[in-house]
């Protein structure tokens, strides 16, 4: 079992980095291999909508999108977790995602996400929410805790006085455990697991 585990703050021991070794933790319990990886700090541009990833099946840009994606194809779990900014998540992660999903092409179905939101006070729910639309829109099983997975702190190193956020961080990495195993026992089953329809694609002109 494969867990990628994104950090959207530049800050690389901030409070974002708290609240994903609390889910790493979990995770190499449940016999996870986890891959952590930075992206806050890089210097990642928004997408350019040139489209030439549909040809290419990956990003004209050639950055941590395209060095990522392999990980991302091989995962069963992955989360974001993000600094919020401005009651959303950090731009760059922002960037860094909208690129993946749209160049990589990967197969994000059956694939358990999960989202997580770090603040000094306000904005934890709509960063959450903002990250949360990678996974419903690709088929992916979105892992919940018991609560609107957030941690609350400011200065570096704070959110390890937050109690509750770092057991929902404990919570959701077990759940997102189980998911996992759960869907690989269901994969495993004759029929495996369901394929779709070919994709209708319309807009609202024709
Ligand atoms: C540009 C910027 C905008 C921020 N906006 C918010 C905000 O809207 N709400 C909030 O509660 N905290 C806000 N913060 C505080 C961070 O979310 C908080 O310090 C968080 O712990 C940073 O995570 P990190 O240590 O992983 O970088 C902001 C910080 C920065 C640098």
């Amino acid at each position: 079992m494969k867990a990628v585990l994104v950090n959207g703050s530049p800050r690389a021991s901030g409070n974002t980095s708290l609240a994903l070794k609390e889910i790493e933790g979990v995770l190499v319990e449940e016999g996870f291999e986890v891959t952590s990886i930075q992206v806050g700090h890089l210097p990642i541009r928004g997408c350019l909508a040139c489209g030439k990833c549909r040809e290419l099946g990956r990003c004209v840009i050639d950055d941590a999108v395209n060095r990522d994606a392999a990980l991302f194809r091989e995962a069963d779990a992955v989360v974001f977790a993000s600094p919020v900014y401005y009651g959303m998540a950090n731009g760059t992660l922002v960037s860094y995602l909208q690129r993946l999903f749209y160049s990589s092409h990967i197969d994000w179905r059956y694939k358990v996400g999960a989202a997580v939101a770090i603040a000094r006070r306000g904005g934890l729910s709509s960063t959450f929410d903002e990250l949360n639309k990678f996974f419903s829109i690709t088929g992916m099983t979105v892992a919940g805790g018991q609560y609107w997975n957030g941690v609350y702190g400011r200065a570096a190193g704070e959110a390890k006085e937050d109690i509750e956020g770092l057991q929902q961080m404990r919570t959701l990495a077990r759940h997102i455990a189980f998911l996992v195993k759960a869907t690989a026992l269901e994969k495993a089953k004759e029929g495996g697991l369901p394929s779709d329809e070919k994709p209708v694609y319309t807009n609202f002109v024709r």
